[in-house]
């Protein structure tokens, strides 16, 4: 990203609002690290110098930079899109259409103001590439409003205010938010952490709140040892507590539990919380757990049949009244379910999509299996959830920082790329155009929760 502008647009106040400091190369502040301050003028070369190395640098590892100089050299400007295209990068000039007489004055105003014959000089300059920039082959010409630009808020919840209690609880995008939390840090005091946690996120706004139902915790969320409590009783501690919060797993594996018994333990919680109960389903996948815990772990086949029988047993034990029906004698379930319990599907091959389509409530799929899940349900009305696993941070310089935390040996990059790293501002562009590819409900799991200021951490997004 090259700046464009005279002295006293703007530039280096428009970079700073937007990006981390360490994204900024600013050739006044490399004067000042070479010279005796960002004025140095006998510095410049040195500075340049300093400046076209660690813009080399940085796009050879693919990362942000935004280069902070007057940005009017066109022979510079022009290299500059070329190291860009070289790394395979996105290029963008932002353009400051500060108006001049206000660049004029706020250079009057300076400590070592530039002569004003000068910084006339500089404001034909960027009057004349105005003209012709969007000839040079940038992806973007950002041009900024009349004062340089101020900078964009995120939008902000209140945290403590009070959230709504209905049975919908859904963003200004139409979404719902569901918090899926599948690590347990829970120190000293499991049942104190996890009561934390949920109130928090009823606090923030979400729908509901997911469990992992595993038996080993799984390698995609941490080590064997650490701790993965039994979904269906922690429901029944966070049934407890006074929130509006649907509780329910993402997703129970068929091949734990009988499916009555599954039914079970959903329609007593449906009980306890007056109708707050969801059930996520799945076929299973993760042999090691099976074969730990004695289960059997038939091939994917039978494993989808029993996904698909599964849901018919439930629905039938979860139906009014007690007759044969779903093959079994009879369907005594008491208590009984205080509404319809909602099954969502979790998986995204055809058969399970058929499945879904077939018998559940709604699905749940990765964010880049959207299509396929929007292609096998046209025309039904079965409701399209999404497994989201995002980098979110307070802001910018938050969000590299757990980027750098959580990459482990991944590259920084390409770790925010699959992460969709941002903050809760930039998350909300990716979350609108979800909605508007028919999302229904996202499923929030950060792999950075440790408690229940996390949990605030995200409630912006849950506005
Ligand atoms: N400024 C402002 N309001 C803005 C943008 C800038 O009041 N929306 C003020 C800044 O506080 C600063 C002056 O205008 O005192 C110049 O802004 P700066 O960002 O430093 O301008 P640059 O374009 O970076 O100037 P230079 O080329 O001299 O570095
Ligand atoms: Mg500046």
């Amino acid at each position: 990203m090259v700046l464009v502008g005279p002295s006293g647009a703007g530039k280096s106040t428009w970079a700073a609002a937007r990006y981390r400091a360490d994204e900024v190369v600013s050739s006044d502040a490399l004067r000042g690290v070479v010279g005796s301050g960002p004025h140095d003028l006998d510095a410049s070369s040195d500075a340049f110098d300093l400046l076209e190395r660690i813009v080399a640098a940085r796009l050879g590892r693919g990362l942000t930079t935004v280069v902070d100089t007057l940005g009017l050299d066109d022979a510079r400007r022009t290299a500059w899109l070329a190291l860009a295209r070289a790394a395979g990068l996105p290029a963008v000039v932002v353009l400051l259409t500060t108006p001049p007489e206000l660049c004029r004055e706020r250079n009057r105003g300076r400590d070592r103001p530039v002569p004003a014959q000068v910084i006339t000089g500089q404001i034909r300059k960027a009057g004349s590439i105005a003209t012709t920039l969007d000839l040079e082959g940038w992806d973007e010409v950002h041009r900024t409003d009349e004062t340089g630009g101020a900078a964009e808020s995120a939008p902000e919840r209140p945290l403590g205010s009070t959230t709504s209690t209905t049975a919908e609880r859904r963003t200004s995008q139409g979404l719902r938010f569901v918090l899926q939390v599948g690590r347990f840090p829970w120190g000293e005091d499991p049942a104190t952490w996890l009561a934390e946690v949920a109130l928090a996120a009823d606090r923030a706004g979400f729908a509901g709140l997911a469990l992992l139902d595993h038996l080993i915790q799984i390698p995609q969320v941490g080590r064997a040892w650490e701790p993965i409590p039994e979904p269906w009783v922690t429901l029944g501690l966070l049934a407890g507590l006074d929130t509006g919060l649907e509780l329910g797993t993402l997703v129970t594996p068929v091949t734990f539990r009988p499916p009555g018994i599954t039914a079970k333990a959903a329609a007593t919680l449906d009980a306890l919380t007056g109708g707050r109960a969801f059930v996520g389903l799945g076929a299973g996948w993760w042999e090691r757990e099976h074969a730990a815990y004695g289960l059997p772990f038939p091939p994917a086949r039978e494993r989808l049949a029993d996904l698909e029988h599964a849901i018919t047993t439930m629905r039938a034990l979860w139906a009014p009244g007690t007759k044969s029906a779903g093959g079994l004698p009879e369907t005594t379930c008491y208590p009984r379910p205080a509404h319809e319990i909602p099954v969502i599907v979790g998986g995204s091959g055809d058969r399970t999509l058929r499945i879904a389509r077939a018998h559940a409530d709604a699905v749940n799929v990765r964010t880049s299996e959207l299509e396929r899940a929007r292609a096998a349900l046209e025309g039904s009305d079965v409701r399209i959830t999404v497994l989201d696993l995002p980098t979110i941070g307070r802001d910018r310089d938050d969000t590299w920082a757990r980027v750098e935390r959580l990459r482990g040996s991944t590259k920084a990059t390409a770790y925010a790329e699959r992460t969709y790293a941002g903050t809760p501002a930039e998350q909300r562009v990716r979350y609108g155009a979800l909605a508007d590819r028919g999302v229904d409900t996202v499923f929030l799991a950060v792999g950075d929760l440790d408690g229940p200021d996390d949990v605030e951490r995200l409630a912006p997004l849950v506005v």
